[in-house]
C-alpha cells in the first residue's frame, strides 16, 4: 500500500506539517489543488493564510457543496472557502459546485467535466465518522463520479453545529466521486480526533470495501495521512 502514515502527538505541529506538504507542492510545481471544508480544515486554512504561500498561480476545485444552500448563506462551502482560505489567499480560479443550480444533475456532470479538464496535483481530505470521503457515504461505489447524493442521518447530525438546527440541515448534496477523487496525482487525508479512529483504523486494515469509501485510497498510489490517533497498526 503506498500509504505514508504520520502520528502527530502535537496538533499544532500537524497541521504546520500539512502546511509544509502545501509548500512543497507548491515547489515542485503543483498548479492544481484539490480543497475539502469541515472543522479539521480549519486550522490548516488558519496556518495558510498566515503563511507567505502564494496561490495566484493556482487553481482549486472543492469535494463539494450542499443542495439548495445559497452560496451567501454562513454554512455554505462557498462561504466557508471564502472566510477561511480564498478572502486572504486568492486563487487564480476557483470551482465549487453550484448547489442551487436550476438542475442541479447537470450542474453535477458539467462539474465532473472542469474536474477532468484539470489535473488534480493534490487532493485535501478530510474523513466522515462513517468513513465518507467528499460526501460519498458508504456503499457508493468505487466508479463513482460527480453526482448529486443523500447525505446519510449521521454526516446530517455531525454537520447540525454549523446550521441554526437538524432541520435545516440539507439532505442532499453535489460531491466529486470516489472514482474522481482518486485521479488526483496525490491525496492527503487529515483526521483529528478519535471520533475518527474506526474510520482510519479500516483504512489501515487495508481491506478495500465500499461500505466504508475511505478504504478506497489503499489502491490509490500516493497517500500521506496525518493524524493524531495514535493506532496500533500490527
Ligand atoms: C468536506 C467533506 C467531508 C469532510 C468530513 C469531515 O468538504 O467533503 O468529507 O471532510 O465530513 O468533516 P469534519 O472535518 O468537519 O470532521
Amino acid at each position: 500500500m503506498a500509504l505514508d502514515l504520520e502520528v502527530w502527538e502535537d496538533n499544532d505541529a500537524l497541521y504546520s506539517r500539512a502546511q509544509e506538504i502545501f509548500s512543497t507542492q507548491i515547489k515542485n510545481g503543483a498548479t492544481t489543488f484539490g480543497l475539502a471544508t469541515g472543522g479539521t480544515m480549519i486550522p490548516l486554512y488558519e496556518k495558510l493564510r498566515s503563511s507567505a504561500l502564494d496561490f495566484s498561480h493556482c487553481n482549486s476545485v472543492n469535494l463539494d457543496e450542499y443542495v439548495g444552500v445559497p452560496q451567501g448563506h454562513p454554512a455554505s462551502y462557498h462561504t466557508f472557502m471564502q472566510q477561511h482560505l480564498f478572502d486572504a489567499k486568492p486563487f487564480k480560479a476557483t470551482y465549487i459546485p453550484n448547489g442551487v443550480a436550476e438542475d442541479v444533475h447537470a450542474e453535477a456532470l458539467k462539474y465532473e467535466n472542469v474536474l477532468k479538464s484539470l489535473t488534480v496535483d493534490m487532493q485535501l481530505l478530510g474523513v466522515g465518522v462513517n468513513g465518507h470521503i467528499g460526501f460519498n457515504e458508504p456503499g457508493t461505489s468505487f466508479q463513482s463520479e460527480t453526482d448529486v447524493v443523500e447525505l446519510t442521518a449521521s454526516t446530517r447530525s455531525a454537520n447540525a453545529r454549523f446550521f441554526d438546527s437538524l432541520d435545516e440541515v440539507p439532505k442532499q448534496a453535489i460531491t466529486m466521486g470516489i472514482a474522481s477523487i482518486m485521479r488526483a496525482k496525490c491525496i492527503l487525508l487529515i483526521a483529528v480526533g478519535e471520533e475518527k479512529r474506526t474510520a482510519i483504523e479500516a483504512l489501515l486494515k487495508g481491506d478495500v470495501t465500499e461500505d466504508i469509501p475511505v478504504t478506497r485510497l489503499c489502491n490509490h498510489p500516493n497517500v500521506i495521512v496525518l493524524t493524531d490517533l495514535q493506532i496500533n497498526n500490527d
